[in-house]
């Protein structure tokens, strides 16, 4: 299937927004890889698995009992992990640091790969993520990567945070991006990088909705 869109980019750059609105309009299926990686490394510290036990967490990564349920509008995705509801959790800032160390190993992108794929179905799909157009849907049709300063990306962490009723510092959050960008970046296996082939829209001074115009304008084009 080629009516896939990759929207890949560095933490806090809105490309869960901009992915969501995007699939909405086109009546187009959602992948959140990130959310993977965030409730594999919560199945991971809920066993006691530790980041050197490779072999323990590329078992997990195949076994993992995860679902996505979207709600009658389609507008609200709950993930389920192991029968339990992780929605919340999985949006802690632990957790998507946690995320960030498990997706740094290589056996553990690989057997996440299927589940990924296995996304892709009619009418299309809007894949959001690190590597969507690198790696795991190379031949999709349109390809993204947003960016932003490192900053503002964390200013906007920190408003999703204040939503969700958590409270969060604003240079706490900032070191944690950079952090996280530095991991993400320098990795071995599917590093963060834009395709080649993909459009670069830097989002800095962008409305959600300039972005979503933008992208809309690539996928009718
Ligand atoms: O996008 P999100 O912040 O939810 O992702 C959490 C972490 O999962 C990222 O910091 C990144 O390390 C990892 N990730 C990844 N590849 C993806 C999606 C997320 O490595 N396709």
């Amino acid at each position: 299937m080629r009516n896939i869109l990759t929207v890949d980019g560095p933490s806090g750059v809105g490309k869960g927004t901009v992915a969501r609105a995007v699939a909405q309009k086109m009546g187009w299926h959602l992948l959140d890889s990130g959310a993977i990686y965030r409730a594999f490394a919560l199945a991971a510290n809920s066993r006691g698995i530790n980041t050197e036990n490779e072999q323990a967490l590329a078992k997990l990564a195949q076994e993992l009992d995860l679902d996505f349920i979207n709600d009658a509008d389609n507008d609200l995705v709950s993930v389920y992990l192991d029968g339990k509801d992780v929605s919340n959790k999985i949006r802690e800032e632990k957790t998507g640091d946690m995320a960030s160390r498990v997706a740094s190993i290589g056996v553990v992108r690989e057997a996440l790969l299927k589940r990924q794929r296995a996304f892709a179905r009619e009418p299309g799909l809007v894949a959001d993520g690190r590597d969507m157009g690198t790696k795991v849907f190379i031949n999709a049709k349109h390809k993204v990567y947003l960016t932003a300063s490192a900053e503002e990306r964390a200013s906007r962490r920190l408003k999703q945070l204040q939503q969700l009723g958590s409270e969060g510092i604003m240079s706490r959050i900032l070191a944690d991006v950079v952090a996280r960008d530095e991991r993400d970046s320098s990795r071995e296996h599917s590093p963060l990088v834009p395709a080649k082939d993909a459009l670069i829209i830097d989002t800095t001074d962008l409305s959600i909705d300039e972005v979503v115009t933008k992208v809309m304008t690539l996928v009718e084009a």
